[in-house]
């Protein structure tokens, strides 16, 4: 039986083909790996982040599809340069889609993942730390709780 090829952009063929920044970073300031639930697949961002809360490097492994790996690859180019609550309050997930000119409505949840992973990164930098800024909502944004983290994940899969 031959599957039917999804109608991916030209954009997430190449970035597929040649992510940017993926592999995993010595000594990053914060990391975090969550999981979709709806496919099982996880994604790992690392994050150097300085003392005026920028994020100076940003890499990234994808264990997912190709959907995954060039979000977060676009999404490592999005926010490198950035400060944390500009990167918070700007990057969504329709943002993510649109940069990579689009995904099939079924790869929705590969861009959500990347960007749930990213704000989880930045909410677990902030409880590192024992300070968790006023613009950073005490429960979960819809981003996040669709990124698990791995415990979660595996708890998650381990019941269907
Ligand atoms: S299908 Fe799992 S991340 Fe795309």
């Amino acid at each position: 039986m031959s599957r039917i090829p999804l109608p991916y952009s030209q954009k997430v063929i190449d970035l597929f083909r040649n992510p940017k920044n993926q592999g995993r970073m010595e000594k990053p300031t914060v990391t975090a790996v969550a999981g979709n639930p709806a496919c099982g697949d996880m994604i790992t961002f690392y994050m150097k982040i300085n003392d005026q809360e920028i994020i100076e490097k940003i890499t990234f492994e994808s264990y997912g599809c190709a959907a995954n790996i060039a979000t977060a690859s676009i999404v490592t180019e999005m926010i490198k340069g950035l400060i944390l609550k500009d990167t918070w309050k700007e990057l969504t997930w329709k943002k993510v889609a649109e940069e990579v000119g689009g995904l099939p409505s079924v790869k929705f949840h590969c861009g959500i993942l990347a960007v749930g992973a990213v704000k989880r990164a930045i909410r677990k930098y902030y409880q590192q730390k024992g300070l968790i800024p006023s613009w950073i909502p005490q429960k979960l944004t819809f981003e996040e709780k669709q990124a698990l983290e791995e415990e979660e994940l595996a708890e998650k899969l381990s019941k269907k």
